[in-house]
């Protein structure tokens, strides 16, 4: 593998997300050989930590997440990481970062080239955004940016923010993250759709119902009610895990496997991604808390969350698109903490065959995305001493030792920040199609909240959310596959 130059900012360096995530996927990058001599890495936080105290951090995180290493491989790894105390607000500290990464970048041979990471509370891009810019903080190779969810809350804040961001980087030069599209399953829909005609050629209007997407968790909001009052689940899940895992559904299929192609797909499908009307909302989406029991906490409850709260816990909802392999399909969706079991999976629905036997059920296609990874078809075939129709799995699985081999999802998009491929990172023009769609959900919840009737519904914890989702199918026989 190639050994990329590079000086690396990531601002939110003593941040749980740099530790849990960033700097075990560094290693793993340093240890095949993706970065090696030619690279240094700056932390920056608020936290007055010194260079060693940043290392012994990254040496940690390693640790605790392999279970093996070879510890010198690590120490040298360690030593190319610098602190930088900053405050993201005070424009002389962008001064001293800038000095600080010209000498590393001499000290490296980084060859000019620099990779900003905002791994840091949200409120902050734009600030950070704008002194990279007045700052000139870009050097003279390549300039990368990569910034984390949420981009923006809304259509109008993102729009603000990308304005902030491309003072000074270009559209290819943004990397908007979304961690779902590093994972297996996410990246195997793709091949899985286009490669085998058993799956392809029943991919359409024609064929399928409903598709339904579901990404349940068993816990609940934890430690970060302050953000969370400030997102809700459409917010947190919908606008970008759930809607990437949609686009790649119903897109179709792209003239080649690169980046440009597969944007200008997704770009076409969503020209067609239907807006939903206040009335739509009504009919096809349920918003919903966790209510708490005798031995856990109500979501309204919980530390930091206002006790007359109406920020949704879940959300199920409706999707269309008027153009496209599965135009007019209903794609329904939900999401939600407190949710008996850990469960993200999509199920498509297939129409009922036309047969003169009776009793056969519809054929569904599954993909778990997680806990486990496969895909299981469910077909109907002969019951062995009767008549009847019985019903049966064709299951792709993997083993466990190929799943042992799955990188996490951040090392894979941090490797494709590195080689300069953006297949897997939502574009601009995506991401407004995205916003459009969940501030006309957000208009219509929030006219019921000003109303004094918002339709928010408690749901019993680790169950499966609330049972009013079952009333969102414009079908009277639909229902939920996952139950
Ligand atoms: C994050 C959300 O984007 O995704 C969290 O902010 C959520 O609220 C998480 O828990 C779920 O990710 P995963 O990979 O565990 O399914």
């Amino acid at each position: 593998m190639k050994n990329i130059p590079v000086v690396m900012i990531i601002f939110g360096g003593s941040g749980d997300l740099a530790h849990r995530k960033l700097y075990p996927a560094l290693f793993n990058l340093y240890e095949q050989g993706l970065i090696h001599d030619n690279f240094a890495v700056i932390g920056t936080a608020r936290r007055p930590w010194s260079h060693d105290y940043l290392r012994q951090q990254v040496v940690d995180a390693v640790h605790e997440t392999h279970n093996e290493v070879d510890e010198n491989s690590l120490k040298n790894f360690a030593s190319h990481f610098y602190y930088q105390s900053h405050d993201v607000t005070n424009v002389e500290h962008y001064e001293t970062l800038k000095n600080l990464a010209q000498e590393l970048d001499d000290r490296y041979s980084a060859q000019g080239n620099r990779l900003f990471y905002m791994a840091m509370a949200p409120r902050f891009f734009g600030t950070i955004a704008t002194h990279i810019n007045d700052q000139k903080l870009t050097g003279s190779g390549f300039n990368r940016i990569v910034v984390e969810k949420p981009f923006g809350r809304d259509l109008k804040s993102a729009e603000e923010l990308n304005k902030q961001i491309t003072a000074s980087f270009k559209e290819d030069e943004i990397f908007r993250i979304d961690h779902y599209l590093g994972k297996e399953m996410i990246q195997n829909i793709l091949p899985l759709r286009f490669t085998n005609p058993l799956i392809k050629n029943i991919w359409n209007s024609d064929n399928i119902k409903n598709i339904q997407v579901t990404l349940a968790e068993r816990l609940g909001v934890e430690a970060r009610g302050e953000y969370y009052e400030t997102s809700g689940a459409l917010r947190d899940m919908v606008q970008n895990h759930i809607f990437q895992i949609i686009t790649l559904l119903a897109m179709p299929e792209p003239k080649a496997i690169d980046a440009e192609s597969i944007h200008q797909a997704k770009q076409e499908l969503l020209d067609s991604l239907v807006i939903p009307t206040p009335e739509d909302v009504k009919k096809h989406f349920v918003r919903g808390q966790y209510a708490g029991s005798d031995t856990t906490f109500a979501y309204r409850k919980e530390p930091k969350v206002d006790e007359n709260s109406t920020t949704e816990t879940f959300v199920a909802g409706e999707t269309k698109f008027k153009k496209g392999p599965v135009k007019d399909v209903p794609i329904y969706f939900r999401t939600g903490k407190e949710f008996k079991e850990k469960k993200n999976r999509i199920d498509i629905v297939l129409k009922h065959a036309n047969t003169p036997y009776g009793g056969v059920h519809s054929n569904n296609i599954t993909i778990e995305i997680d806990p486990q990874s496969k895909l299981y078809i469910t077909i109907n075939g002969k019951k062995i001493d009767t008549d009847g129709i019985r019903r049966e799995n064709l299951t792709y699985a993997f083993s466990k030792e190929e799943m042992a081999k799955v990188p996490d999802g951040y090392e894979r998009l941090l490797h494709d920040v590195f080689v300069n491929d953006s297949t897997n990172f939502t574009h601009w023009a995506e991401l407004k199609r995205y916003w459009e769609f969940i501030d006309a959900v957000e208009d219509a919840w929030k006219k019921e909240n000003e109303a004094g009737n918002p339709d928010i519904v408690q749901y019993p914890p680790y169950r499966m959310g609330p049972k009013e989702a079952d009333r969102i199918f414009e079908s009277p026989t639909g229902h939920w596959i996952y139950e």
